[in-house]
């Protein structure tokens, strides 16, 4: 049967544009999202020209036009350019601020402390500081935030000891939320084994303990969210060596969260929560009940069965089994999908 769902909220996504729209961009990112049931998604700065000026904002808030989505932008920082901070943190198309601790898929690495300290003291705002870090760099941006009383996001959590980490800061009543990505709920080291390159990305695939620690902080709530962050890449760039990090996620992660469901593993309001209701807390997303989507979650099918809207064109669920297809999506009271066809 199908059921109505409110549409989804995915808090960080990478959708290449400018700058790589050989394997994304905004459109071809928002038709993705849209299949994926995602209609809000919020796109990362680490373009190949990151997003760290107000123009370069206002250059990515004019291409996200032909978007077919809703999409709101995390701002970045390279450690320069604090003074630009007053002009873009009351932007309504702002989100949050992107801080990376450690090397990945673009040129904003901060690994100096007391750069990183001033970061955390300029960013006056209630809108969350994001951060990539993985291991100790955690303990010391959590430490920062602590000591700078800044709400802070912890991306993509995907080791048992950071889950620990979380947990402590959050029994103190540190200002600090999480997120985990399905591949790291649903996958482990022993699929890039398998996939190399294709299961290659930051932060790397865990263990199996690892990944049942990262299911057990989300059901009780020491992880709040489940984001994507989606990252395509060529086949091409997946093949090389070394490759590319990064996999695409909207258009696969609904089905695998319904097929956790299916399995008695979560219940269906775990999803809304995990994908909707906290994800709109943390981030005050401006979503009202004239969106949503619908999906019969007793439907079976097999990931990329019909393709992938993504440019990049492959996903590493490739022939899973999944449950409850997005079958419509409805933005402000106008339907963008319909029959699992997308209307534009
Ligand atoms: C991301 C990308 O490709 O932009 N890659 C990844 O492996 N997650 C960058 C990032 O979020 O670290
Ligand atoms: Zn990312």
């Amino acid at each position: 049967m199908l059921n109505k769902f409110p549409s989804f909220i995915d808090a960080h996504v990478h959708l290449r544009e400018p700058g790589a729209t050989h394997k994304e961009d905004f459109y071809t990112g928002s038709r993705a999202a849209i299949a994926g049931g995602f209609t809000y998604i919020l796109d990362m700065p680490n373009n190949p020209t990151p997003t760290v000026s107000l123009e370069r904002l206002q250059e990515k808030i004019a291409l996200s036009k032909k978007a077919l989505c809703e999409v709101g932008f995390h701002y970045g920082t390279n450690g320069k350019n604090m003074d630009t901070f007053e002009s873009i943190k009351n932007n309504p198309r702002v989100f949050g601020l992107k801080l990376y601790c450690n090397h990945t898929t673009g040129e904003m690495l901060i690994e100096d402390k007391k750069i990183l300290n001033a970061v955390f003291k300029a960013w006056n705002s209630p809108k969350p500081i994001l951060l990539h870090a993985e291991g100790n760099e955690l303990a010391i941006a959590i430490e920062l935030g602590r000591m700078n009383n800044k709400k802070i996001h912890v991306c993509h959590i995907s080791q048992s000891y950071e889950v620990e980490m979380v947990r402590q800061a959050k029994k103190k009543g540190q200002m600090i939320t999480a997120g985990v990505t399905p591949h790291h709920l649903f996958m482990t080291e022993k699929d890039r084994e398998k996939m190399k390159g294709y299961a290659t990305m930051k932060p790397p695939l865990g263990s199996i303990k690892d990944r049942e620690v990262l299911w057990k902080g989300l059901i009780e709530g020491t992880i709040d969210i489940v984001e994507t962050d989606h990252a395509p890449h060529t086949k091409e760039e997946k093949e090389k060596d070394p490759p590319a990090y990064g996999v695409p996620g909207l258009e696969t992660a609904v089905g695998l969260l319904f097929k956790a469901v299916k399995e008695k593993r979560i219940k269906v309001g775990d999803v809304v929560k995990w994908l909707y209701e906290n994800p709109k807390n943390i981030f005050k997303i401006p979503q009202g009940a004239d969106t949503y989507i619908e999906l019969d979650p007793e439907k079976p099918y097999r990931i990329g069965e019909s393709g992938y809207e993504t440019k990049c064109g492959w996903s590493p669920f490739d022939g899973w089994e999944a449950y409850g297809k997005v079958e419509s999506v409805v933005i402000e009271g106008r339907k963008i999908m319909e029959n699992h066809k997308i209307l534009n």
